[in-house]
């Protein structure tokens, strides 16, 4: 059933172009469309929904140190270096202290 749910999202998407940026849209759930946002979103929802890390606003350190604690303490994979960076520049542009994509609901 899933599958053939994705099978036909697939093929809307590829059969009317016009509808292509609003489904991008949704396609890293609440995760602000970005570079970085497929690695950070497949690195993170193996676990847990991504609507617990947009609710967080960090610093690149703090977020640097809740991957150490992912990684660590939780079995999250180590990802390679350049990967994390990816990711970590992700999470501090768009979810820093500032919290500018805050969830509204
Ligand atoms: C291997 C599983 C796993 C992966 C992968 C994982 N997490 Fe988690 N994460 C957890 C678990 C389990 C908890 C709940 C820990 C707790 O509250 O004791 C959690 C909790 C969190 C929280 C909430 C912390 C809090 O203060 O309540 C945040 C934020 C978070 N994860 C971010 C991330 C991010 C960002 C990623 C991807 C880069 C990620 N996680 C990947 C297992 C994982």
């Amino acid at each position: 059933m899933q599958k053939l749910i994705t099978g036909t999202v697939l093929c809307l998407a590829l059969g009317l172009p016009g509808l292509g940026p609003a489904l991008a849209e949704d396609e890293f759930g609440d995760f602000v469309v970005a570079p970085g946002a497929e690695e950070t979103y497949y690195a993170c929802i193996a676990c847990h929904s991504e609507k617990i890390v947009v609710q967080q606003g960090l610093t690149r350190k703090d977020w640097d140190e809740l991957l150490d604690w992912m990684i660590e303490e939780q079995g999250m994979y180590e990802p390679e270096a350049e990967e994390r960076r990816i990711i970590l520049d992700y999470l501090a542009t768009h979810y820093g202290t500032d919290r500018p994509n805050f969830p509204a609901h």
